[in-house]
C-alpha cells in the first residue's frame, strides 16, 4: 500500500481507526487509493485500456459541424472501480479537455500522449460506482494503423465516418479503450438539418431545432469501445424487419446518397439479402446477441475495408458483396458478442468470421468448405497464409494479415473435421452461448473446444490440431 499525500491531512484520531481498519480490511475506507494504471498490457497495445474502474455506460452528447471540422462532445462515463482509487485514466487522443468532474464534483486532470489522467476530489472506494463528465472539442484526427489502414475520425463530403479498430475511437471520446472492458452506450449527436447521424444500436429519438438535428441511438448490450462508430452525411436510411411475424429484428440501413447509380443499386440488391443471411447465422451460430441489425454503405471517406461495427457493419461501396456482409455480420455473434480478451485473440474473431463465409458458400451450393480449405492449401510454403501462426501474430502489424483470417478459418475447418458436423454446430452454438456478451481468449476457446469434443480420441486429435494449425511455425505438413 502507497502512502499517497491524502494521509497527511488526516487527523490522529482518524489515523488509528485507519490502522485498525487497515488491519483487519485492506479494503476498507481508511486506506490510501493509488493511481489505476494507464494501460492493460495488451500484447501489442500496452498502453491502450486503463487499469482500477470497469465503464458499464457511456452516454456521449456529440455536436459535429462538417464545414470546419469541429466537434463537441460531453462523455458522462458510468464507471465501478475495482479497487480503491487516487486517479485514474481515460484513452483520448487529440481534441481539448475543457472540464472533467466526478461525481458531480470538478476534479483536476492532465494529459501526456493518449493519456487522460483524472484526480477526483474524494476517492472512490473500490467497488464504488461512479459518474466521470468530460467536455472537450476540437477536431478528431485520422489515425493510421500499423499495417497502414486509416481508423478514427475520417473526414467525407458534408460529414465524417468514425470506426475504430484496435485503437481510433479515442480520437473522437474519452474512454477505457481496450476490447476488455465493454459497455452500454447512449449516443447523442446533433449535425446540421439535411444531414443525418447514423450510428450503433436503436434509433429512440429525432429533433429538430433552430436548424439542427439531433440523432439519438441507444445500445442496451455491452459493446466494446472499437466497435462504436458515427457516420455523418446524406444517407437514404431504411427501416424493415428480417421476419413479417413478432420475432423478426429490425433492420436499419443508410446508404450514402452520393454513390453513382450502378454502386447505389448494386448496394441495394446486396443489402435486401440481410434478412436471409441473418436467419441462417441464427440457425447456424445461435440466438442474435443484439436488439437490431443493419448496415452502413459509404464512399466519400476512401475507407479501405469494412468495419463489423455493433449491430450496423460499415462497408465502402467496393466491399459490398454476399461474402463480406455474411463475414461482417457473423462478426455480431464472433468478435462483438464473444469479444477477445487481447488483441492476440483476434483470430477468434477473423477465423471464425471467415469460415462463416465458407459455410454460407456450402450451403448455397457454390464451393464446399473442404473445396476451399483444399484450395487454401495448395499454397507455396513462401506464401502469406503460412507467415506466422494464427494464435501468434509477431506484431501489431499482423492483426489483420491472412494468417489470421484464412489459417483461422482452416483451424475451425479442422475441428470441425475432427469432431463431425453434429458435434461441430453444437460447439459453436455454445461457444457462443456460453461467452455471450463477455470476453474469450485463446485458451478459453481451445479449452471449451476439447470438453464438447465428445471424447478422447478428438480429444488428441484436436491437440494436434492446436500444435500444427493454431501455434505451429510454417505450413502444417498435413492438410
Ligand atoms: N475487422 C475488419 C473485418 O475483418 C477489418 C479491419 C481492417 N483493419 C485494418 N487495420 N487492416 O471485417
Ligand atoms: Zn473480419
Amino acid at each position: 500500500l502507497t502512502k499517497g499525500p491524502r494521509a497527511r491531512r488526516i487527523a490522529p484520531a482518524a489515523l488509528a481507526a485507519l490502522t485498525l481498519t487497515a488491519l483487519t480490511a485492506c479494503t476498507g475506507g481508511g486506506v490510501d487509493g493509488t493511481p489505476g494504471a494507464a494501460g492493460v498490457r495488451d500484447p501489442f497495445f500496452p498502453k491502450l485500456g486503463n487499469g482500477g474502474y470497469d465503464v458499464t455506460h457511456y452516454g456521449l452528447t456529440l455536436g459535429y459541424d462538417p464545414e470546419n471540422r469541429h466537434l463537441t462532445g460531453t462523455a458522462d462515463i458510468t464507471a465501478r472501480a475495482t479497487k480503491k482509487l487516487s486517479a485514474f485514466n481515460l484513452d483520448l487522443k487529440g481534441l481539448e479537455v475543457k472540464e472533467v468532474t466526478v461525481e458531480g464534483k470538478e476534479a483536476r486532470f492532465n494529459r501526456a500522449g493518449d493519456e487522460l489522467t483524472v484526480r477526483p476530489r474524494d476517492d472512490l472506494d473500490r467497488g464504488e460506482t461512479f459518474r466521470a463528465t468530460v467536455r472537450y472539442s476540437g477536431t478528431p484526427q485520422t489515425v493510421t494503423d500499423a499495417d497502414g489502414a486509416k481508423e478514427g475520425w475520417l473526414k467525407g463530403e458534408e460529414g465524417a465516418l468514425a470506426v475504430g479498430e484496435p485503437a481510433g475511437s479515442m480520437a473522437w471520446f474519452p474512454s477505457n479503450n481496450h476490447p476488455s472492458d465493454k459497455a452500454a452506450y447512449d449516443i447523442k449527436i446533433t449535425v446540421p438539418k439535411g444531414l443525418k447521424a447514423i450510428s450503433n444500436g436503436e434509433l429512440t429519438h429525432e429533433t429538430t431545432t433552430n436548424g439542427r438535428t439531433t440523432f439519438a441511438w441507444h445500445n442496451a448490450e455491452p459493446m466494446a469501445t472499437y466497435l462504436a462508430t458515427v457516420a455523418i452525411g446524406k444517407y437514404d436510411t431504411k427501416k424493415s424487419m428480417t421476419a413479417k411475424s413478432d420475432s423478426g429484428i429490425p433492420v436499419f440501413t443508410a446508404i450514402d446518397r452520393t454513390l453513382p447509380d450502378g454502386k447505389y443499386k448494386k448496394t441495394e440488391k446486396v443489402l435486401s439479402k440481410i434478412p436471409e443471411i441473418m436467419d441462417w447465422a441464427e440457425l447456424n451460430f445461435g440466438t442474435y446477441p443484439f436488439s437490431s441489425t443493419g448496415a452502413i454503405v459509404d464512399d466519400r471517406v476512401n475507407l479501405g475495408y469494412a468495419l463489423e461495427t455493433q449491430t450496423k457493419p460499415v462497408f465502402p461501396s467496393s466491399e459490398v458483396n454476399t461474402s463480406t456482409l455474411v463475414h461482417e455480420l457473423a462478426h455480431q455473434w464472433f468478435g462483438n458478442s464473444v469479444t477477445p480478451k487481447t488483441w492476440q485473440d483476434m483470430w477468434l474473431n477473423e477465423g471464425l468470421a471467415s469460415y462463416a463465409e465458407w459455410l454460407w458458400e456450402e450451403d448455397n451450393g457454390e464451393d464446399s468448405a473442404q473445396d476451399i480449405f483444399d484450395a487454401l492449401y495448395e499454397q507455396g510454403d513462401d506464401e502469406d497464409l503460412w507467415a506466422f501462426p494464427p494464435a501468434r501474430q509477431p506484431d501489431a502489424a499482423s492483426i489483420s494479415d491472412d494468417p489470421v483470417y484464412d489459417r483461422g478459418a482452416m483451424v475451425i475447418h479442422k475441428i470441425r473435421e475432427t469432431v463431425g458436423d453434429d458435434t461441430f454446430y453444437d460447439i459453436i452454438q455454445g461457444w457462443t452461448k456460453t461467452y455471450r456478451h463477455a470476453n474469450a481468449n485463446t485458451k478459453d476457446f481451445t479449452t471449451y473446444v476439447e470438453k464438447h469434443a465428445g471424447d478422447d480420441e478428438a480429444r488428441e486429435e484436436l491437440k494436434k490440431v492446436w500444435a500444427d494449425w493454431l501455434y505451429g511455425d510454417g505450413k502444417p505438413d498435413n492438410p
